[in-house]
């Protein structure tokens, strides 16, 4: 895990946010490659889950919603976690925290950090949500949150994106957006943080369907992250027992990677069932129910969601990809991503910076560039530059020498075989489109 996170903010992955200032607890900035790699990862799940489906559309609530909205969802009396308090070093911890040895609240319960006895207190709840105020007035009437999850956007615009798409039952709402919770113990790097990106989406069923519709995202999922070329050994289900069910859920499983520090959930998939918008109705008082155009039922629909955290899964393929290899007798370090979400995609070289070399590099430079995200390099050895691309996931290198000053040729270097190939500069873009297909 240490040589990832290095390797992150080395290359230009992630940083500490506010690092100057000695950084703000579980915070996180995604820096150069980082910020490319994240937008491949949210276009390959919005291209997948929007764009090739006619039953799912796409839309964006704000961040911000009516406060009702929350008491409605059941989340300001139950988004709840409990946490304990340390009475001698003043830390705290989740009251399920592994760490702590005996019952918290009893003298023979130990603090996991300083060790003291008989100093923890009793658990009390703690509501996970970030609170701020709507206006000048900072009182009760102006509180307003920051959404823990995407989902209640799509549930309160139910009607309105369900008329505007003209769809019918069963069809989908799909998110990317930010969510906040104020987690009593963030970490992992960036696993777990206050500040995060989900995405999300929310499957409207009959109901006596959700059975069949939840088994059906189940499979299809697991199916992505297969896709992706995720190592299949490292993912697993997780199914919840009833004392892990979220409020909202009758059924859920977590898929679940084989993370540095064990096995962790990072897509769940949730049977809602018609809670969600059954509550909207009663706090709304207006109808969100489907009429069935051929029977004229009228029912409350069932949810099937599926929501994956964008740096969960940012840090899945990322420790998926990492590994160090021995060649010519020196450590390679590789980031092994799948051509699609690489952050970029061709690196080009002129062997050496004279003899023509670094102006045929930049036209080919120039000419990739339309097509996909490039990089030109023509700092220090040719080794060391494609060991930097190596670390940085570029799945292919395309170099200049002094044969392609004669016939118009190029070397292509494969990240993951390391094999050359000779490709003409009229072939070049062709050869690569074929090999960086989705
Ligand atoms: N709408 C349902 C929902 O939010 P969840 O299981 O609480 O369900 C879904 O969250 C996904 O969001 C998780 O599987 C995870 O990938 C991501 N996620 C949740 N909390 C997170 C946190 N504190 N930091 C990073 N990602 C988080």
């Amino acid at each position: 895990m240490e040589k990832l996170v290095s390797l992150a903010k080395r290359r230009g992955f992630v940083f500490q946010s506010s690092e100057i200032y000695g950084g703000l607890g579980s915070v996180w900035d995604y820096g150069p490659l980082g910020v490319e790699l994240k937008r491949n990862l949210i276009e390959r799940w919005w291209r997948s889950v929007v764009q090739e489906r006619e039953d799912i559309e796409g839309m964006e609530s704000a961040i911000l919603m009516h406060p009702k909205v929350w008491e409605a969802s059941g989340h300001v009396a139950s988004f709840t976690d409990p946490l304990v308090d340390c009475r001698q070093c003043k830390k705290r911890f989740r009251a399920d925290d592994e760490r702590i040895k005996g019952k918290p609240g009893e003298e023979s319960a130990q603090c996991p950090v300083c060790g003291s006895k008989g100093t923890l207190t009793d658990p009390r709840m703690f509501n996970l949500m970030f609170r701020t105020f709507m206006g000048p007035v900072e009182d009760a009437a102006a509180q307003v949150f920051l959404r823990p999850e995407t989902a209640q956007g799509s549930y309160v615009n139910f009607l309105n994106v369900m008329q505007a798409s003209r769809q019918k039952i069963p069809f989908g709402i799909a998110q990317v957006g930010k969510a906040f919770r104020n987690e009593i113990t963030p970490g992992n790097f960036i696993f777990r943080t206050r500040e995060f990106e989900q995405m999300e989406m929310q499957y409207f069923v009959k109901p006596g369907e959700d059975e069949e519709w939840f088994e059906y995202w189940h499979e299809e999922r697991m199916r992505w992250h297969y896709d992706l070329g995720i190592d299949p050994d490292k993912l697993r289900y997780h199914p919840h027992g009833p004392d892990e069910l979220a409020h909202y859920a009758k059924r859920a499983e977590d898929i679940q990677y084989h993370f540095p520090f064990g096995w962790q959930e990072y897509e769940g998939i949730h049977n809602r069932t018609d809670f969600d918008l059954s509550r909207h109705q009663e706090y709304s008082g207006k109808k969100l129910q489907y009429v069935d155009p051929a029977t004229k039922e009228h029912f409350t629909p069932y949810v099937v969601e599926t929501a994956l955290g964008v740096g969960r899964l940012f840090l899945v393929v990322m420790a998926d990809a990492y590994r160090e290899e021995e060649v010519e007798g020196a450590t390679r370090i590789v980031l092994g991503l799948h051509p699609s979400i690489a952050p970029v995609k061709v690196g080009i070289f002129p062997l050496v910076k004279k003899d023509g070399m670094p102006e045929l590099a930049r036209n080919i430079y120039k000419e990739l560039q339309k097509l996909f995200a490039v990089f030109y390099d023509d700092g220090g050895s040719i080794g060391r530059r494609y060991r930097r691309q190596d670390e940085a996931g570029t799945p292919f290198g395309v170099t200049v020498d002094g044969q392609s000053m004669t016939d118009s040729t190029v070397t292509i270097r494969d990240r993951d075989t390391l094999k050359q190939e000779r490709v003409s500069v009229d072939q070049l873009a062709t050869y690569l489109t074929e090999r960086l297909q989705p």
